[in-house]
């Protein structure tokens, strides 16, 4: 399917935030562009607004001036929607109301011709929704971009259920040939992005409602240790406490309160007192003068044991430590306790630390543990976490900081919360992840390329769960689900099919 011809008009409604962002981009794709605000004046204070995002491209010598003056030329604000006649498509990015938008497809499908493309940019409504008041719906798709639209290549491009095939395909070539990645996704709540990152941040607000660790030490673990490029307290204090609050509302409602789904209570707390995050000075951290940057919990330097015990083949996420272990100095000998874990090493007042395998530590009756957190890769993260069990020596945990610290890394020693940070939060990536693809939300790759272009994931979530082992994700969930029953944490049954599957090759 071929892109829209770059000399038709394009057309933006709404010319706030996101209207401006996807008005420059079209308009960089050669476009000529109308742009459209029911406020009047708006739209002519976008055009400046663009021009004067230009002038800077042209100042720091990534835009040549004339590029500009073209672009520029090219741009027009229209004081009435009947001045957007000749467009060839139309975003509309109004303000986040299913009448509203209704109400100005209404008005637009009388104005623009039968061949022209209409797109929402909406993030939380159903596209099927806003397209259920249209004469002709199938010209109807979602183009969801991303803030900033000119510097974030993701845009999803969302069917709707009437969506005519050749008008998504049209709409996603026409992206493709403004330089952006468009995936391709079904009209379902929260698209990919929205709906695959829920568990980023809900994770972590549990681990801290629990007690297990606070704001800052979660972030550090899941930067440091985890591999994301933010922790998800200081980036949704970035994003605003209010909006990815009633994003995850959004997702709650549409799947009918399905438990995967929960709201945070403690955010929902931040919410209600105004503590929106940097926007309002506050949120889980302080900003603004005289604020304390967030330390997390740290561990003080421990001595390494001279000798560790090993017992079993770690999985292969963690084969990496046997050589790190020796080189460090540790001397490693073979041991084997009655009962626990396939993998465990064992340290010197009889504790044995091992992989978190989604339970707590205190409970398990079959010997002293302390667990360790998921690394999206041994050798190179910096932090790791622990977990011990209560019945663990402080000499046992001394040991343990010691043994990860002579490895080089920081060590933050949390509260026996199952599945510790890191490890809860990726099981839960990789199950929505299946979940997702099982259900044709979008394909395995489209999914991948959202996460890691959309939210910045070190690793699409499907490759991690390949890498990591579903059946290892499988008994991480399985191991969380028995410490919380509720359906939370119950493995999609695309995760134990697929896993099945893998065991069956092995
Ligand atoms: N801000 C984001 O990060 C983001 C990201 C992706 C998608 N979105 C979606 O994009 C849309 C716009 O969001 P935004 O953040 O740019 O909002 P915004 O408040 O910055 O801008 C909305 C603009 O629409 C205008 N408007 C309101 N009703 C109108 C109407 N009936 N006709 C014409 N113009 C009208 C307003 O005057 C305003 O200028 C929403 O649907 C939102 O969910 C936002």
């Amino acid at each position: 399917m071929t892109a829209i011809d770059p000399a038709r008009t394009v057309a933006v409604v709404g010319t706030g935030t996101m209207g401006q962002g996807i008005a420059q981009v079209a308009l960089a794709a050669g476009h000529p562009v109308r742009l459209y605000d029911a406020v009047p004046g708006r739209a002519e204070e976008a055009a400046r607004a663009i021009a004067g995002r230009l002038g800077r491209l042209v100042d720091k010598g990534r835009l040549e001036a004339a590029d500009r003056d073209a672009a520029l030329a090219r741009l027009r604000p229209a004081a009435r929607l009947a001045e957007l006649a000749d467009s060839a498509l139309v975003i509309e990015a109004i303000l986040e109301q299913l009448d509203a938008k209704q109400k100005l497809f209404r008005e637009l499908e009388s104005v623009v011709a039968e061949d022209c493309l209409l797109a929402t940019n909406t993030s939380s409504l159903p596209v099927t929704a806003v397209a259920g008041a249209l004469r002709r719906p199938g010209r109807f798709v979602g183009l969801h971009f991303f803030n900033p639209a000119p510097l974030l290549p993701l845009v999803e491009v969302v069917r709707g259920l009437t969506t005519d095939a050749g008008a998504a395909d049209r709409a996603r070539a026409t992206v493709a040939a403004w330089g952006k990645t468009p995936v391709a996704c079904a009209d379902t709540p929260g698209f990919v992005v929205n709906r695959l990152a829920r568990p980023f941040y809900a994770e972590a607000f549990r681990v801290h409602e629990e007690g297990g660790a606070d704001p800052a030490t979660v972030d550090a673990v899941l930067r440091e240790c985890g591999g994301f490029r933010m922790g998800p307290f200081e980036l949704t204090d970035l994003i605003g406490q209010d909006v990815n609050n009633s994003v995850t509302h959004s997702v709650y409602e549409a799947f009918f309160h399905d438990p995967k789904f929960t709201p945070s209570f403690a955010q929902g707390q931040l919410v209600r007192a105004g503590l929106l995050g940097r926007k309002t000075g506050r949120g889980w951290f302080a900003y603004g003068e005289g604020a304390a940057a967030p330390e997390p919990s740290t561990a003080e330097p421990c001595a390494a044991p001279p000798r560790v015990g090993w017992h079993g083949t770690p999985p292969p996420v963690c084969a990496p430590l046997r050589d790190m272990i020796e080189k460090a100095g540790v001397e490693i000998v073979r041991d084997r306790p009655p009962h626990g874990p396939e993998w465990s090493i064992g340290l010197p007042d009889g504790a044995r630390l091992t992989l978190t395998h989604g339970e707590a530590a205190t409970p398990e009756p079959a010997g002293t543990y302390i667990y360790f957190d998921l690394a999206h890769d041994y050798r190179a993260c910096t932090r790791v976490a622990l977990a011990p069990s209560e019945k663990a020596s402080a000499a046992d945990v001394r040991a343990a900081i010691g043994l990860f610290q002579a490895l080089g890394k920081k060590v933050s020693v949390i509260g026996d919360v199952p599945g510790l940070i890191v490890a809860r939060t990726v099981a839960m990536l990789v199950d929505f992840a299946e979940d997702a693809a099982g259900r044709g939300v979008a394909g395995r790759e489209d999914i991948d390329t959202a996460m890691r272009l959309g939210v910045n994931y070190p690793r699409g979530p499907l490759e991690w769960g390949r890498e990591l082992g579903l059946s290892w994700v499988r008994s991480v969930l399985w191991g969380l689900s028995r410490e919380y029953p509720g359906g939370r944490y119950v493995p999609s049954l695309s995760l134990r099919r697929r896993a099945a599957v893998e065991e069956s090759l092995l």
